[in-house]
């Protein structure tokens, strides 16, 4: 069984002359561990589509089914989505957003701290992370003091802390440099193979996704082609 499932998403933005169909009927299967890469123009709907993944943006027609169940259908939600963001999915976006006030610890302990995980537990688990994206030698330090790819890997070790099995991620790499995108990204693709967590990122270059499984091209709304394998 594929860990997600969507089938024939519509989203639709405003009515009348103003509408946009940001998303045309869109279907694509991702299987836990599996690395997919999300391409197209400018405007071709590739973050509508990882917010209607994940229910931040609600679809206008079609169907999402995430671990076997449905969590949305034409119109209808089935679940309890925040929770299911909480605890199953993580977000990497294209500049870290991490919270300015709070240390690299702090911001992988906050979503630790949301679904009340043992005070104990949670710092272990927070150090073991920051360790993972190599990055524990500045734990005590506040964003502004990280580089850019430093604030990055803090925000993919706060993306992980509650073991999701799927991590979407748009744009990761952008405001990166090559060297430092390609470390981002390969410690994205150790995540996979490791802990069979599924990763479906939107980049705009080719060179950031070497080795990923599946690539798909999104244009106006619709996937261009069938996956096409790396
Ligand atoms: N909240 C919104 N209201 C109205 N239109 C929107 C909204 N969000 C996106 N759109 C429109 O939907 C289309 C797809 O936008 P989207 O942001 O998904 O593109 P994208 O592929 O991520 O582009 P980029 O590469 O520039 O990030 C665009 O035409 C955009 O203007
Ligand atoms: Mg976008």
């Amino acid at each position: 069984m594929a860990l997600l499932e969507v089938q024939g998403i519509t989203k639709v933005f405003g009515h009348g002359h103003l509408e946009v169909r940001a998303l045309d009927g869109v279907s694509l299967t991702v299987e836990a561990g599996e690395l997919v890469a999300l391409m197209g123009p400018s405007g071709s709907g590739k973050t509508t589509l990882l917010l209607c993944i994940s229910l931040i943006l609600e679809p206008t027609s079609g169907t999402v089914v995430f671990d076997g169940q449905t969590i949305y259908r034409d119109g209808a939600t089935w679940l309890d989505v925040r929770r299911l963001r909480r605890e199953k999915i993580g977000f990497v976006f294209q500049t870290a957003n991490l919270i300015p006030f709070l240390t690299a610890r702090e911001n992988v302990l906050f979503p630790l701290t949301l679904v009340g995980t043992a005070p104990k537990v949670a710092a272990a688990r927070v150090m073991e992370l920051l360790e993972y994206m190599e990055i524990s030698a500045r734990a005590d330090y506040l964003p502004a003091l990280l580089s850019g790819g430093e604030q990055q890997r803090v925000a993919i070790a706060r993306a992980l802390a509650n073991r999701p099995q799927l991590i979407l991620a748009d744009e990761p790499t952008a405001s990166l440099d090559t060297a430092r995108g390609k470390k981002v990204m390969a410690l994205l693709k150790r995540i996979a193979r490791e802990h069979r967590t599924a990763v479906v990122t939107v980049t705009h270059d080719p060179r950031m996704i070497e080795g990923f499984d599946v690539i798909y091209h999104l244009k106006d709304g619709r996937l261009e082609n069938s996956p096409e394998s790396t």
